[in-house]
């Protein structure tokens, strides 16, 4: 049997032309991240991570089309929301339910060709926005907002957010923000996703399960965390202090480290020059410069540098989005990369069945419950 590979560092476990990491380059399907960030739509990204290419002018109004129009929930998800939309319910938890309760309204749900599960792709891809939204906005006891058509999709996320028309401003930060974080090679939740399908089992499935692994604070979870982290730090003169005893009882620091990136993550510099600029606007200057002094104590004494998302938190926090509606945003973006992964899974399956190491005991005989 193959040695074991804690944590599958390293290993190969599928071929992919989403995206990949190369000498610290992240690029999708051939485009360099840093073209696609400054010139792109994330409608774009979407098309492109589906399909391997960017879409035509015709091709994307078609899309931005079914998105407007898939956005729409049925009334019933509202209702649904009434139940469970509290504060005591974290809204990940939420999402996970209430994209496994959506499946009940796809008329196609159980066809499986490659074009209707594309389509089913637009679909959760469109309807994601409207669930994390109005889930926020039922729990404030706010009506949901329905989508606007004039708008684009990462308006529109704001729009149903807040109920207000968002500033240029904050739809291109929020535009690149959801770029940024479409796809990521082989991420824990894509990887997530892909085994739950490969049992050829439903996209809705696979994207329940891969919300299930984002959520934790290692992955998606950990942008949440650095919010949380910066608000106990209080103020810059008590960075020093706080990451003394964090790093003395070996915690980890929220935002820091990578699997994959030693030297630095691509997407991060975007986030940050995102974060300097909208806290200076905000008068949030002091949660820059705290974020600031963190990057360099970890740097300078760990070698870790920022992941994609430690500046994030300051960049939603700024735009006034509460703070557990960070991780479901991280969603959003990543449902592209999720289903464009769950499609490619279905293109060329295999069960993905890997084998474990026994380390427990042996020989044992059993016992009767009366003699134990
Ligand atoms: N704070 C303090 N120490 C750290 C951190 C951190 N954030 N990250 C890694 N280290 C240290 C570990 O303690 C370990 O030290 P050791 O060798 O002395 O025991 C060493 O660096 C290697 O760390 P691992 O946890 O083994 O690295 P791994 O590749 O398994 O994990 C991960 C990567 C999960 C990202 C890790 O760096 C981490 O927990 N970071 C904090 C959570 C976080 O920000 N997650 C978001 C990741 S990006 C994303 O999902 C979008």
């Amino acid at each position: 049997m193959a040695e074991l590979q804690k944590g599958l560092e390293g290993v190969i476990a599928a071929e992919t032309k989403i995206s990949s990491i190369i000498d610290s380059q992240l690029t999708y399907s051939g485009y360099d991240i840093d073209d696609l960030a400054e010139n792109a739509q994330f409608e774009e990204i979407m098309f492109l991570l589906w399909n391997y290419r960017l879409p035509t002018q015709e091709e994307l109004e078609e899309l931005k089309e079914k998105l407007k129009q898939y956005m729409t929930l049925n009334p019933r998800v509202y209702k649904h929301f009434e139940e469970y939309a509290t504060d005591d319910v974290h809204p990940m938890t939420a999402l996970r339910t209430s994209v496994s309760y959506i499946a009940h309204f796809d008329p196609d749900a159980e066809e499986e060709t490659d074009e209707s599960r594309k389509n089913r792709a637009i679909r959760i891809q469109a309807k994601i926005a409207s669930l994390v939204t109005a889930f926020s906005r039922v729990r404030e006891g706010k009506e949901p907002v329905k989508p606007n058509s004039d708008l684009s999709y990462a308006a529109n996320f704001l729009y149903m957010l807040k109920g207000e028309l968002p500033s240029d401003t904050e739809v291109e930060a929020f535009n690149k923000a959801l770029i940024l974080h479409a796809d990521h090679e082989l991420n824990a939740s894509a990887f997530t996703a892909r085994c739950a399908v490969s049992s050829l089992s439903d996209m809705y499935s696979g994207i329940v399960a891969a919300i299930g692994s984002l959520k934790g604070p290692l992955h998606g979870g950990a942008n949440e965390q650095v919010m949380k982290m910066l608000s106990e730090v209080k103020s810059l003169d008590e960075v020093d202090n706080y990451l003394d005893k964090k790093l003395a009882n070996k915690e980890k620091i929220m935002g820091f480290g990578h699997r994959v990136y030693k030297e630095g993550d691509p997407r991060a510099k975007y986030l940050k020059e995102m974060s300097r600029k909208i806290t200076s606007e905000t008068g949030h200057n002091e949660l820059y410069e705290i974020s600031l002094a963190i990057e360099k104590r970890m740097h300078d004494e760990k070698g870790l540098i920022p992941n994609v998302d430690f500046f994030s938190a300051t960049v939603y926090h700024s735009m006034e989005i509460p703070h557990d509606i960070f991780t479901p945003i991280f969603a959003v973006s990543r449902t592209a990369g999720w289903t464009a992964h769950i499609l490619e899974q279905y293109r060329d399956n295999r069960i993905i069945r890997p084998r474990a190491k026994y380390v427990g005991e042996t020989n044992r005989k059993y016992v009767a419950v009366e003699e134990r």
